[in-house]
């Protein structure tokens, strides 16, 4: 099948893709003359674990292309997908200017004869297709009624684990009343499902919000266990304990039950906030997804009043070594990371700080320039720091040379933002260790 994606960002290039690997003719778009350019000379754009082999598999067969023409890319496309950023608006609402943009521009491209599905593929609120379409229609001096059907098709995969998420998705949520639209998406994604994992076919507004749904209620989960963790300090338990006591609970799950320094990221942040948005604009308060925000502000910045007390609240000309800047392991994504909010935090109090993080550090350089020292490796970050900071779970700092660690840091103290050692075993190694929700070593 012929395939156009609009949008090469994380969702897009990973939906390009796979959407090759399986044997489909590609063609990614973008407006970013940069991005396209690098693509097109076989340099891979994100970090995303298995993505690059792919990538230049499917580039160098000639199954993905890459360019910044909207309308070749959908000269022969059967199905054009959306995969556009729907960042927040001032009022927390998604902002649908891209997605809406783009749906002009293609009512000047698509014509009467040419049958093609327009997948959205970005999150988007309840009615967004009948925008698109209405977008489309309007922006035609032809008559387009029967030229394209919309499709809400939300995407579910997690950066860090991407590839497989799509290639292998839990489910496949296909909102569309068309049939003709429905044969195209099941031939489409046949290969992606042989396990027989489902693909769930609804209508378009229930399918818009089994995104925000399955986000916020992701969301709610993180927040619930933080609040536990909060209280676990302060009553003297330990989360992980409770964490395995309730997780062993099907009904509950043992997934998604860690608590930490907060959710960050491209799409909880902004999801939770476009869902409580909805529900305003539908004249329903959603508290908890209020509730569910606060926690997690409040949440981003919980080490730092430990970290101030260890140094009898006054930080100023203290140096820090950071490990993990990217809002979690196996992406170079930084966006709305914990650790942003905690370099903030730190330099506002008068801190310096060096930072180490395996794929993330080109992106936070762009973003807070020569505001902190971008260490080599993991280690060089702990030159001359008077503590450590972990707000980042890679799995390279999960048994570090403690030893090292110890001898390198003024007052041997480390702050845990992702509860990665053991308490005990960092007791014995004479560190004062503080974590989340679970006993200070002190
Ligand atoms: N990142 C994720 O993990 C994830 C997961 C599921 C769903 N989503 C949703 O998917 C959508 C895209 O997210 P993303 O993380 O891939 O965003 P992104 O910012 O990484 O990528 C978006 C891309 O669209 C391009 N673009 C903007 N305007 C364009 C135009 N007019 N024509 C062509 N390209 C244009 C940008 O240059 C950028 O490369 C969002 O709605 C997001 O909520 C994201």
């Amino acid at each position: 099948m012929k395939i156009a994606v609009i949008g090469t960002g994380y969702v897009g290039l990973v939906t390009g893709t796979c959407f090759a690997e399986t044997g489909n003719m590609v063609t990614c778009v973008d407006i970013d003359e940069k991005k396209i350019n690098k693509l097109n000379s076989g340099e891979i754009t994100i970090y995303e674990p298995g993505l690059e082999k792919l990538f230049l598999r499917n580039q160098k067969e000639g199954r993905l292309h890459f360019t910044q023409s909207l309308g070749d890319a959908i000269a022969d496309a059967e199905v054009i997908f959306l995969a556009l950023p729907t960042p927040p608006g001032e009022d927390g609402s998604a902002d649908l200017k891209y997605i809406l943009g783009v749906a002009n521009d293609l009512g000047k491209i698509l014509q009467p004869g040419s049958y093609k599905v327009i997948v959205d593929k970005s999150t988007v609120p309840v009615g967004t297709s009948a925008k698109v379409r209405a977008a489309v229609l309007q922006s035609s001096s032809q008559d387009l009624s029967e030229a394209f059907d919309i499709v809400s098709n939300p995407e579910f995969l997690r950066e860090g684990v991407a590839v497989e998420d799509f290639m292998k998705p839990d489910r496949v949520v296909i909102g569309t009343a068309s049939e003709r639209a429905i044969k195209i998406m099941t031939e489409l994604y046949t290969p992606f499902v042989r396990q027989g994992n489902p693909v769930i076919f609804m209508d378009e507004h229930s399918a818009e919000l089994t995104k925000y749904a399955a986000n916020a209620f992701l969301a709610v989960k993180i927040s619930f266990m933080n609040e536990i963790a909060q209280l676990c300090e302060r009553l003297g338990a330990d989360v992980d304990m409770v964490r395995k006591g309730i997780g062993s609970d099907e009904r509950i799950g043992k997934r998604f039950l860690f608590p930490g320094i907060g959710y960050g990221g491209s799409c909880f942040p902004k999801d939770v906030k476009a869902l409580a948005k909805s529900a305003k604009d539908a004249d329903y308060d959603f508290k908890i997804l209020q509730a569910v925000m606060d926690v997690n502000e409040i949440q981003k910045q919980h080490l730092i009043p430990k970290i101030k007390a260890h140094f009898n609240d006054n930080i100023a000309g203290k140096h820090f070594a950071l490990w993990g800047l990217s809002f979690k392991p196996n992406t170079d994504d930084i966006r709305e990371a914990p650790a942003l909010s905690m370099i903030d935090a730190l330099t506002a109090a008068g801190a310096t700080v060096a930072a180490f993080d395996p794929e993330a550090m080109k992106n936070t350089k762009n973003e807070t320039g020569d505001k902190i020292r971008f260490a080599q490796n993991q280690y060089d970050a702990l030159l001359d720091a008077d503590a450590l900071i972990i707000a980042t779970e890679w799995n390279e700092f999960r048994t570090p040379d403690f030893d090292k660690i110890f001898a390198m840091l003024k007052t041997k103290a480390i702050f845990d933002g992702r509860n990665l050692f053991d308490p005990a075993q960092m007791q014995k190694k004479k560190f004062h260790y503080e974590s989340v929700g679970r006993p200070a070593m002190v």
